[in-house]
């Protein structure tokens, strides 16, 4: 049921400070200062001892994926690589009985993802599992694992269960930093109540539509756009990407932002949008001199900042506001404004936004 909401797509990303909350939910407490997650207890030392985590995934699964991969080897020193699963079950990869893999899939029925996590079963790694639906194939095929619990998502284009999936990365990376002791006390308290924050501050967001929905006016009728972020916000301009792909038929395509110079750097003009995560973070400098580049070339610069950023106001065509917050929580809260530009355009375009041409809501065909 939609509701009062026009699709369900639109309903799901008013939904993710509840989604969140639900991942949240018995899982953290900021008052003990702790993370619990049942689900992956007793895999815990193996985890720790993991030489190498492999995170298997595909499409929006994988964006969080690359989340995961800053996230684990930023707080818990464990070496990542992030895979796409049909590449990784395919190639006859390196396995080895210490290492973990990470199946990540909302619907736990993709047959790429499933197929990875069945061959490196066999070959003795340890198997977990981010799913979303539960008692789904994934889920049956791991050894451990921890469900997003975002609840049902219908719109093809995911939303609410990719920010359920890079909180529970999230708190998994946390958790695994603090069990190896790579996180003090202090700033573990300190990073659980960023975490707890996360969903009152969506709901700010989430009060920009209307300043977002002129925005996607504006560039309604793009043939092209581009998105640059850095470090942590990489994958988020990556999804970012997808999700105006997916649902607007506009080609874009998601880039770190010092990989503009080596190449997209040319498709830059008065036509290109270009979308870039902004927020403040160690790279804060560096991604203002992006910005200088893409206006350069008079290309058009939608900037989503941190809150009382004048710096980049003042450069960029427009700018979004979110709220304050650690770096390592920001993909949570800057990808929601790039869902309701993508939202917005492909209803202005009279698309199908729930159900995208040529797409299925889980892929189980290999
Ligand atoms: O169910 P899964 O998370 O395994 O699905 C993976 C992809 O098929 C999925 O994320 C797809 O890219 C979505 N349409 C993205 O919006």
């Amino acid at each position: 049921d939609k509701g009062n909401y026009e699709h369900f797509m639109l309903k799901e990303i008013y939904e993710q400070p509840i989604s969140i909350e639900d991942t949240f939910r018995g899982r953290v407490s900021l008052d003990h200062s702790k993370i619990f997650l049942g689900g992956i207890i007793d895999v815990l030392p193996k985890l720790s001892q993991a030489r190498r985590i492999i995170i298997a995934a595909c499409g929006t699964s994988w964006h969080a994926g690359i989340v995961g991969e800053y996230l684990f080897e930023e707080f818990a020193r464990t070496p990542v690589e992030v895979e796409y699963a049909s590449e990784f079950r395919y190639r006859n990869p390196v396995i080895n009985e210490d290492d973990v893999i990470i199946a990540i899939s909302q619907s736990g029925e993709t047959a790429d993802t499933l197929a990875a996590i069945k061959m490196a079963k066999e070959q003795g790694a340890t198997i977990l599992g981010i799913c979303n639906v539960a008692g789904s194939s994934i889920p049956r095929e791991t050894h451990a694992g921890v469900y997003t619990h975002a609840g049902v998502e219908i719109g093809v284009a995911s939303t609410k269960a990719f920010t359920s999936q890079v909180t529970v990365l999230t708190m998994m990376a946390f958790l695994l930093g603090k069990t190896k002791g790579h996180i003090k006390d202090v700033d573990y308290k300190e990073l659980i109540g960023e975490l707890i924050q996360v969903p009152d501050k969506i709901r700010t967001i989430l009060q920009s539509e209307e300043q977002i929905k002129a925005i996607a006016e504006t560039y309604k009728d793009a043939n092209n756009a581009l998105y640059l972020g850095r470090g942590y916000l990489f994958p988020v301009a990556l999804e970012g990407a997808l999700k105006l792909k997916e649902i607007s038929y506009i080609h874009a395509e998601g880039y770190p932002a010092a990989e503009m110079k080596h190449g997209p750097i040319a498709l830059i003009d008065e036509n290109m949008p270009v979308f870039v995560l902004a927020t403040k973070d160690k790279s804060y400098e560096k991604i203002v001199s992006n910005i200088q580049e893409v206006k350069a070339r008079n290309g058009k610069v939608i900037a989503i900042v941190t809150k009382g950023d004048d710096v980049i106001k003042k450069m960029a065509d427009h700018v979004i506001e979110v709220p304050d917050c650690h770096e390592a929580i920001a993909p949570l809260l800057t990808s929601i404004p790039l869902q309701f530009v993508s939202y917005h355009i492909a209803v202005m375009r009279g698309c199908n936004v729930d159900q995208p041409r040529n797409l299925a809501k889980s892929v189980t065909v290999e």
